[in-house]
């Protein structure tokens, strides 16, 4: 049996946290590093599976990867990469696609296994290969991978349906070692592509227009090794802010940046929290009567879908009826009927939710469906009377690195129980 946390709610979160390196971010410069000649160092990394996961994919492919410190990750990818990431690994981490971009431009090849079923939805490759495609690659798949080859790649126009976050990062990976020159329209703005763009100028990319929706990218015939913080994680900041509000609680959040998450402080400020925002630090007192809002979840600078599962956790204890629209994966619904089984009255249908708020949250064993959905979860049984059991943990490890120690720091009564510590999850990378 995997561990699980318990936790004993009522407590009043308060005191100082201070926020990790963005997963979404760490992921992709993690990548982006086997497209330069030399080893690039990478600080402010978090501690969390998907990391290590991104570690063992990108070792796979033939680069070393250390720890220097337990937050600064040296990535060499020396002279021959292989072109193949494994379903064993792909399965464990869908973001492992990223690697296809980067595999192109060094390689001229890159056979990536197709990622499995995911739990939060279908999530569809098909913008990430059609981009490629114009860019000059050709694909084949079959037999459970995808297999792109491209003799050069060649600057092109590219116009994406949507703005995908990963489809966007393959792009301007890919493009910043073609031929010519490259004009993403349509393109995903979220901060972690910003953190990803600089990052890669900073290697000798040519990219222009970052945090727009059209990035520009001339092709440069190579990339260096560089030294480079990644950007605070927007989504355990909002974890956090969340956390203190349902437990009406007093708590700081240092080393974030407050701009990437504008609609998230406004929701949390029309839902009753008090919010001061000063420099890379934000506090956030709680209100006693949490005021029903409706939110609709959109790419960025809309309301983020990964802060969704939380602030439906926060709304289910309103005084009054609030309604959440998902429009970016059609399942993250999916921790819904673990929450009600804590008290909840919420009904979903199709990409809508209908909360009506409960005066409180009873305590009860649930299962994480999935990182945002586990951390939702966890953030009820603070709330929640009584002793909550959050079950299958390792969704939450993917994206939070020590969220119980945190959370403890802040006064709450959480543990981790069972056979497995936490430390044996995270593989130990000489
Ligand atoms: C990334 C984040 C995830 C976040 C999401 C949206 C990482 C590792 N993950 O996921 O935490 O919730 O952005 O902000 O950074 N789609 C297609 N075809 C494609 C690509 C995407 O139909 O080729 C669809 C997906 O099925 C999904 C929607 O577009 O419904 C958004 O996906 P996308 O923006 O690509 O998210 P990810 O990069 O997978």
């Amino acid at each position: 049996m995997g561990s699980k946390f318990v936790i004993r709610g009522g407590k009043k979160l308060s005191g100082k946290v201070r926020i990790c390196g963005a997963k979404n971010s760490a992921l992709k410069l993690m990548a982006a590093a086997l497209l330069a000649d030399g080893p690039t160092i990478l600080t402010n990394v978090p501690l969390i599976t998907d990391v290590m996961t991104m570690a063992a994919v990108i070792e796979r492919l033939g680069a070393s990867v250390s720890y220097e410190t337990p937050d600064t990750v040296k990535i060499n990818p020396g002279y021959s990469l292989y072109a193949e990431a494994p379903y064993e690994l792909v399965s464990q981490m869908r973001a492992s696609i990223i690697v296809l971009g980067p595999l192109l431009a060094r390689l001229g090849r890159a056979r990536v296994a197709m990622p499995g079923g995911c739990n939060i939805g279908s999530r569809k490759i098909d913008m990430h290969i059609r981009g490629l495609e114009l860019l000059g690659a050709r694909f084949e798949v079959g037999h459970g991978f995808i297999d792109a080859t491209a003799e050069k790649l060649v600057g092109n126009k590219i116009t994406l349906d949507f703005p995908s976050v990963g489809a966007t990062e393959n792009l301007l990976m890919a493009a910043t070692c073609a031929e010519g020159t490259t004009i993403i329209s349509n393109a995903a703005r979220e901060p972690e592509i910003a953190d990803l763009a600089t990052f890669l100028n900073q290697m000798g990319a040519q990219i222009e227009g970052i945090g727009s929706s059209t990035l520009q990218v001339t092709g440069v015939k190579r990339l260096k090794g560089v030294e480079y913080k990644v950007i605070p994680d927007r989504i355990e900041t909002g974890t956090f802010l969340v956390a203190g509000a349902i437990t009406n609680g007093d708590v700081l959040l240092e080393d974030v940046v407050p701009e990437h998450l504008e609609l998230v402080i406004s929701k949390l400020i029309d839902i009753g929290a008090d919010i001061k925002v000063d420099g890379n630090k934000i506090r956030l007192k709680g209100c006693r009567k949490i005021k029903p809002v409706d939110l609709a979840t959109l790419p960025y600078p809309g309301f983020p879908t990964d802060l969704q599962t939380l602030f439906m956790a926060l709304l289910s204890m309103a005084d009054g009826t609030s309604i959440i629209t998902e429009n970016i994966f059609e399942n993250r619904f999916m921790f819904v009927n673990e929450l009600n089984r804590m008290g909840s009255d919420i009904r979903t249908e199709g990409r809508h939710a209908v909360i009506q708020g409960v005066p409180k949250l009873t305590g009860a064993p649930v299962k994480a469906p999935d990182l945002r959905g586990g951390a939702a979860l966890v953030v009820a049984g603070l709330a929640a009377e009584g002793v909550t059991e959050v079950l299958d943990i390792y969704h939450i490890d993917r994206g939070y690195q020590n969220l119980e120690h945190k959370l403890q720091m802040l006064g709450a009564d959480i543990e981790r129980l069972g056979a497995e510590e936490r430390s044996s999850n995270l593989r130990v990378i000489k």
